[in-house]
């Protein structure tokens, strides 16, 4: 009985180590990468500025806004006179607009 158990037991142990050999079979490398797992946060432009791009461009560019350099009170005047003027926004847009404009566009310190 003894003797049996013990064989029966090699034999297991044998058919793993085909089956993880076979598994592991050669010329089939395993993907070096995984697939680029989609991450909204990284690959997207800043939401807030595809708004500025979809709202704030039908009568200049982007890049004029982004040129200029303001507080975030002069910012929401800025975009009060752009909502006055037509621009498309709602007033939680405009919010979100202004504090992404304050942040990127800061005031630049006077030049003493
Ligand atoms: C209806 C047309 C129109 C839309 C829409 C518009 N603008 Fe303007 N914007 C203007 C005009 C015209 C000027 C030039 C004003 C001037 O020179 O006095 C201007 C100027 C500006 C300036 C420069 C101001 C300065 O004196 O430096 C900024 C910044 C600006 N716009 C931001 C925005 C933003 C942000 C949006 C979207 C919320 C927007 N604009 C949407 C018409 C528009």
């Amino acid at each position: 009985m003894r003797h049996l158990r013990s064989t029966l037991a090699f034999a297991a142990l044998t058919l793993a180590g085909t089956l993880a050999l076979a598994t592991a079979a050669p010329g089939q490398p395993a993907p070096s990468q995984p697939p680029p797992a989609p991450d909204a946060d990284k690959a997207a432009p800043d939401p807030t500025l595809a708004l500025i791009q979809a709202k704030c461009t039908m009568c200049h560019d982007t890049g004029f806004i982004l040129q200029g350099h303001h507080t975030a009170a002069d910012w929401k005047d800025l975009v009060n006179q752009m909502v006055a003027r037509g621009a498309d926004v709602s007033d939680a847009e405009a919010d979100q607009i202004v504090a992404y404009l304050a942040k990127t566009q800061p005031a630049t310190p006077p030049a003493s």
